[in-house]
């Protein structure tokens, strides 16, 4: 395949970005998107130039960093037959010989990009900490047929956890909202009998850290769960807000695990 690629480079997180022009020839249809730009980055550094900086590390829709829009879409997926996959599964031969692919970092407030492709999503990680934890003692893992969790509430307790924190639902949102992320984080651990004893703080804390890094609000576009490459449902953002408003008339506020940077 020959491919126009119109790619977005920026020196450092202070430059200003613009896209840049490459033919790439000789793209095989099996190859991934991430193998494609390997590929151009070969051909860029035998040209001299320095290579296209870019997030990836498990190349198996896993490790959640391959962070790349393709044609305006998170994940470059949506397309025909091309859906819940992230841009290191998405391959090839779903590209028309001959296509203009663009493609641009993660837009967000809350993920600054840092060079090219590669944004800072360290927010996620402090949403994390904020709350994502339990800290009753668990033992060492039990036979799965003794654990009293009904197999329902496993069941939702593993489509949340199944979140990989790629940050696709915040680049499709218009509100730049990480809703879904922080929910599903929120959810993975409500739902289970050893996350209930800070099930009240953790949301008030996940939800606390979510508005100090600067994401928006959600108004229910619905984007984040159409792009999600792990098909993460709109449900846990009606449960997570349930649980947040019942914390509330409890009392509880957010507490010092809230980090906010000076930010607000
Ligand atoms: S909810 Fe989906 S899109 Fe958002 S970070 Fe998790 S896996 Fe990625
Ligand atoms: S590189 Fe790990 S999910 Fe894509």
């Amino acid at each position: 395949m020959k491919l126009h690629l119109r790619i977005w480079r920026q020196k450092n997180a202070n430059g200003a970005g613009r896209l840049v022009d490459y033919d790439l020839d000789g793209v095989s249809p099996d190859s991934s998107f991430l193998e494609m730009l390997d590929l151009l980055n070969e051909q860029v550094t035998l040209q001299g130039e320095e290579p296209i900086a870019f997030d990836h590390d498990c190349r198996e829709g896993i490790c959640g960093t391959c962070s790349l829009m393709i044609n305006g879409v998170a994940h470059g997926q949506n397309r025909e037959q091309v859906k819940a996959v992230t841009a290191c599964q998405l391959h090839m031969r779903h590209f028309k010989d001959g296509e203009t692919i663009v493609v641009e970092p993660w837009r967000a407030q809350a993920f600054p990009v840092i060079k090219d492709l590669v944004v800072d999503r360290s927010a996620f990680d402090r949403i994390i900490q904020a709350g994502g934890y339990i800290s009753v003692s668990t033992g060492s893992a039990p036979d799965a047929n003794a654990i009293p969790i009904s197999k329902k509430d496993a069941d939702v307790a593993m489509d949340a956890a199944a979140c990989i924190g790629c940050g696709a639902c915040v680049a499709a949102c218009p509100n730049a909202s990480a809703m879904l992320f922080t929910a599903a984080k929120v959810s993975q651990l409500s739902y289970l009998p050893q996350g209930q004893t800070e099930r009240d703080q953790r949301v008030a804390d996940m939800v606390a850290q979510m508005d100090a890094e600067l994401f928006g609000s959600c108004t229910n576009h619905g984007e984040c769960e159409a792009v999600c490459p792990k098909e993460i449902s709109l449900d846990f953002i009606a449960r997570m807000n349930a649980d947040l408003i019942k914390a509330t008339l409890k009392g509880v506020s957010p507490g010092k695990n809230v980090n906010t940077n000076g930010k607000k």
